[in-house]
């Protein structure tokens, strides 16, 4: 059995190009959108694989000159958090040119008067800065956007996550956002989240801030082709082989949804079976949704009895045109439109149904298929 650090399918970060399966079209587009100077916002469902293109657009060598900073404000509440994380993701960006740089840009951020602490994992040096007045707060923001645009190189800044700065307690981050970015027309920025309705709402309505600012890129599922080559190449440079019709059921049942079929493909591999066919798939879905299992008895638990249904529902349907129509409802014994209507909205609003555009979902890939076998 193969040691599982060489295992080809990656489940968290991005690990270059070697890993990477195809986004040809997505990569190419996005740096010509960059060299010709355009903003991007980058829109899709969770966990197909955003952060990831991200990632490896930075590694094009076309934008080789560019100095990239990569930021994901997820874990931030508020403009203070923001501020700190562009702040170490500037400092992680020069740690990988060199000392001399990661000095000049901790001098810079010295101005700013910061705590600095070394991370204990990494060894980076961070930086904490903390204000008092909502002024300054602002007033930091725009410092450091300015700061890190007179850096000599043409300047990327992806920040991930983006739809976070809606829940800030600061009113007019969009307004304050994007005023200074039209200060800055020497930075080309990517914008990226998954809330799709809150993304979708903050750059296509005609009110925002941010309507029309940027170019906008749905992501959707790698071509199945494609992945179903990158896969069986994958598992016969590994000494295994991964049957067609395996690999057909395999993208199916995951509906080619980026991280379900890098997990399902994971596993398969860390199990070390030699020879995949269908049946081996059936098994080690089975026991992926076993392992789950106490994680979707809480997801159960968090969910009114109404909602429950209405999400049990969506998958068994797979995909519903319309979860208000009579058919629907009268189908799984969900009870007055109002009502289906009230859930519908929490479940949206919570993500766990999804609008793809298309049809309703269940969000979660594998909970969607451990619901469709509950009784
Ligand atoms: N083209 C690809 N080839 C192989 N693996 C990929 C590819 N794109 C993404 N992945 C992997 O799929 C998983 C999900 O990707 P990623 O984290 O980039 O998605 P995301 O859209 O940013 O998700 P989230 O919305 O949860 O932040 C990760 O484990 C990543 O390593
Ligand atoms: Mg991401």
């Amino acid at each position: 059995m193969k040691k599982l650090d060489s295992n080809p399918f990656v489940v968290s970060g991005y690990l270059g190009g070697n890993y990477f399966c195809d986004r040809l079209t997505e990569t190419k587009k996005i740096v010509k959108l960059i060299l010709n100077g355009n903003n991007l916002t980058l829109i899709s469902p969770r966990r197909m694989g955003k952060s990831g293109l991200i990632k490896h657009v930075f590694a094009q060598s076309e934008v080789n000159d560019f100095i990239k900073i990569y930021s994901d404000i997820l874990a931030t509440s508020n403009l203070e958090g923001f501020v700190n994380v562009l702040g170490n993701a500037w400092i992680r960006q020069a740690f990988g040119s060199g000392k001399r740089r990661l000095n000049k840009v901790l001098d810079i951020l010295k101005s700013f008067h910061p705590v600095i602490r070394l991370d204990p994992f990494t060894g980076l040096p961070e930086v904490e800065i903390s204000t008092r007045s909502e002024a300054e707060k602002t007033d930091n923001l725009e410092n450091l956007l300015y700061r890190i645009s007179k850096e000599e190189n043409q300047i990327i800044i992806a920040i991930d996550e983006f739809q976070q700065i809606m829940d800030y307690p600061e009113e007019n981050m969009e307004a304050l956002l994007r005023g200074i970015l039209q200060q800055l027309p020497q930075v080309r920025f990517i914008f990226s989240g998954s809330r799709m309705h809150l993304m979708n709402a903050m750059f296509t309505q005609t009110s925002r801030p941010f309507y029309q600012s940027t170019r906008i890129m749905f992501l959707n599922p790698i071509d199945s082709l494609e992945y179903g080559r990158f896969i069986s190449e994958k598992f016969i440079s590994g000494g295994r082989i991964i049957e067609q019709e395996a690999i057909d059921w395999l993208l199916e049942w995951t509906r080619g949804h980026t991280y379900y079929v890098q997990y399902l493909c994971n596993w398969l591999y860390s199990e070390g079976y030699t020879r995949i066919s269908p049946a081996v798939i059936s098994k080690v879905t089975g026991e992926i949704l076993m392992e789950l299992q106490p994680v979707f008895d809480q997801y159960r638990q968090l969910l009114a009895p109404r909602q429950y249904e209405l999400v049990r529902a969506v998958a068994r349907e797979n995909n519903v045109k319309s979860v208000l129509s009579g058919g629907f409802i009268a189908r799984h014994s969900l009870g007055t439109p109002s009502s289906v209507s009230t859930s519908l909205k929490a479940m949206i609003e919570k993500d766990v149904i999804r609008d793809s555009g298309e049809g309703y979902r269940v969000d979660d890939l594998f909970f969607s298929r451990w619901l469709e076998e509950k009784s």
